[in-house]
């Protein structure tokens, strides 16, 4: 009786520490077009995006930094070697300056893990045209 207890609830915290892995890992889309409000003074994305005071940031994951055809990087951009995932963006999200020391991007990061991970779905929604990709 004690133990079939301490199994179902062992089942049941790890269908609940599943869940919240997942919901971490996957973001929000809906939710980072929020967060997106904070990047759009400088980047775009979708298919009439353009560099601005950023480069447009279509088809970013999987991306090599700094290889936007045109767009006027910094060195220490183009010389990071990133290619952008979902780790590296994380960390980049955070503290751009901390992970690409000598970024032009004069953004101070975003604070909550929530928005980090929702504006990484919302930008992984769109191929290197700008079209929406369903997954
Ligand atoms: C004040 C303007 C500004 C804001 C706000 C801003 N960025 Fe940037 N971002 C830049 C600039 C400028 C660069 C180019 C950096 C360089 O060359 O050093 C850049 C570069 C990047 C890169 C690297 C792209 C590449 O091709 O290597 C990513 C990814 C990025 N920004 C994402 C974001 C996201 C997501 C946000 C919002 C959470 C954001 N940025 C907010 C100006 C901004």
């Amino acid at each position: 009786m004690f133990s079939k207890m301490r199994i179902s609830m062992l089942v049941a915290s790890f269908a609940f520490l599943a869940s919240v892995g997942a919901a971490n890992a996957a973001g929000d889309p809906a939710a980072g077009e929020k967060v997106f409000a904070k990047c759009h003074i400088c980047h775009q994305v979708g298919p009439t995006a353009k560099s601005a005071i950023g480069p447009e940031l279509n088809g970013l994951i999987g991306r090599h930094s700094g290889s936007v055809e045109g767009y006027a990087y910094s060195d220490a951009n183009k010389n990071s070697g990133i290619v952008w995932d979902v780790p590296t963006l994380e960390v980049y999200l955070k503290n751009p300056r901390a992970k690409v020391p000598g970024t032009k991007m004069m953004f101070p990061g975003l604070q909550k893990q929530s928005d980090i991970d929702d504006v990484i779905a919302y930008l992984s929604q769109f191929d290197a045209k700008g079209e929406m990709v369903k997954k």
